[in-house]
């Protein structure tokens, strides 16, 4: 039985230069052939995409997926379904589940539970906690250290600062620790300085834009001392930018969020506590920054932070009510609509989206639309605006920010390993992404 799949007369936006339209052939789970008017024969199923863009599936470095532990927010079932349908052909999920991923056990479990589940491919990150380092020094398989510097409880916060040194002095160097970087001394003092006021955009003060430059200062020192490989998650502040543009060897990136480059600390007086999250909004200005940092190459790579919470979590009052956003499935339509408004290139998007996360990671082949590359691809549609609608959505939370915005760039088709797991609209449960694999 052939199993080749070929997708034609679609704009293939390949590593170097501009899209061009042409044809690709997918055999054996990897991209066999690009190129025009390839031939039918033999072929078992074929796709015209004529008027649609073909590019690399988007590995989003950053997921929340709640397994195990708080399933009745996401599971790995509906993070990955929600994946698929946002054109998500792999993520790396965080470490902040209930049992925390904090030895090979627990990461060894969510394994086990990804390869009977997920739809799309899959990794995930080990948590530092305060006395964990053995761990961090053997693990096999994760694709990387999580250190919550702040703004977290429990077993995950790691605020002292000997603690972190070790880290970064006794593990591989070339072992990527991933930051979420606020100071949480400076939000403990600034809690209470704030405190008794309850509106949610006080959210913005209390876990201002200082407590997030002095963690990454801290984090970026260490990693310039040991020469550890360092990335710091969801920056959201132009002093970070402005940090890194002072100071960033080699072995040190950074990303940056949609809801960060997207929305502000305007949105709290719609939206309220459903746009809270860590580390918080930021103000127009700060916005600016964000995106010239990703222009100047100072901000390596898009995440969503796709960290769901119920509607019902989302009501409490402040500061009850939980921080984080669902965004698997608006990150590539908000972005290639970004595009469509010449706010960056499509050839930037598929750079931060798809190439920059596969070698910030060391993930072999993966990321490019190119002979031999693994064949996890999402065909859009760029032409047809359409809202984001909460009826559509996939994540269990089953609600977005972005509800109502209209969108370019949706997913007519999403292709993990060779197999369709997206199309109509339908996701197909069938199929089982793979553990992506993690060079260093
Ligand atoms: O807003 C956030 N929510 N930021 C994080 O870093 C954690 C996340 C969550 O797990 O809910």
């Amino acid at each position: 039985m052939p199993s080749d799949l070929l997708i034609r007369n679609a704009e293939l936006v390949v590593p170097e230069g501009d899209p061009w339209v042409g044809d690709v052939l997918l055999r054996d789970g990897r991209i066999a052939q690009i190129g025009q008017h390839l031939p039918l024969e033999g072929v078992a199923r074929v796709i015209d995409a004529e008027g649609h863009t073909l590019m690399p599936g988007v590995i989003d470095p950053q997921v929340h997926f709640r397994e195990p532990g708080r399933e009745h927010k996401e599971d790995l079932q509906t993070g990955s379904w929600a994946c698929a349908r946002g054109g998500v052909t792999s993520f790396l999920e965080m470490p902040n589940t209930d049992p925390p991923t904090i030895d090979q056990r627990a990461l060894d479990d969510k394994l086990a539970r990804a390869a009977s589940k997920c739809v799309v491919n899959y990794g995930f990150f080990i948590g530092a906690t305060a006395d964990n380092l053995k761990e961090l020094q053997r693990v096999q398989g994760a694709c990387g250290i999580k250190i919550f510097m702040g703004s977290q409880h429990g077993p995950l916060l790691v605020d002292d600062p000997l603690v972190l040194e070790r880290i970064f002095a006794e593990t591989d160097p070339n072992f990527v620790i991933a930051v979420h970087a606020e100071d949480h001394a400076r939000i403990q003092a600034r809690r209470a300085l704030f405190a008794g006021r309850t509106d949610v955009a006080v959210h913005s003060l209390i876990q201002d834009e200082e407590a997030a430059l002095i963690a990454s200062r801290r984090a970026l020192d260490l990693a310039t001392r040991y020469r550890h490989r360092l990335h710091i998650l969801h920056l959201s502040t132009g002093l970070e930018v402005e940090l890194l543009r002072q100071h960033k060897p080699a072995w040190v990136s950074a990303e940056v969020t949609p809801q960060h480059l997207l929305l502000s600390t305007a949105d709290y007086a719609r939206l309220g506590s459903l746009v809270q999250m860590n580390p918080p909004l930021r103000d127009a200005a700060n916005l600016a920054q964000l995106w010239q940092g990703l222009q100047e190459g100072i901000l390596d790579c898009i995440a969503t932070d796709h960290a769901p919470h119920t509607l019902q979590e989302k009501a409490q009052p402040y500061p009850h009510s939980p921080s984080g956003m669902p965004g698997v499935e608006t990150a590539l339509p908000l972005m290639l609509t970004a595009a469509q408004q010449g706010r960056c290139s499509l050839h930037q998007v598929v750079q931060w989206m798809c190439e920059a996360p596969a070698r910030l990671y060391g993930i072999p082949n993966k990321g490019r639309l190119q002979v031999g590359y693994d064949a996890d691809l999402v065909l859009v549609d760029r032409r047809t605006p359409k809202p984001v609608r909460r009826e559509e959505l996939l994540t269990k939370c089953g609600w977005s920010p972005f509800e109502g915005w209209e969108l370019v760039g949706w997913p007519l088709l999403t292709i993990v390993g060779g197999q369709i797991v997206f199309q109509n609209g339908q996701v197909d449960p069938s199929v089982r992404g793979q553990a992506l694999t993690f060079l260093r």
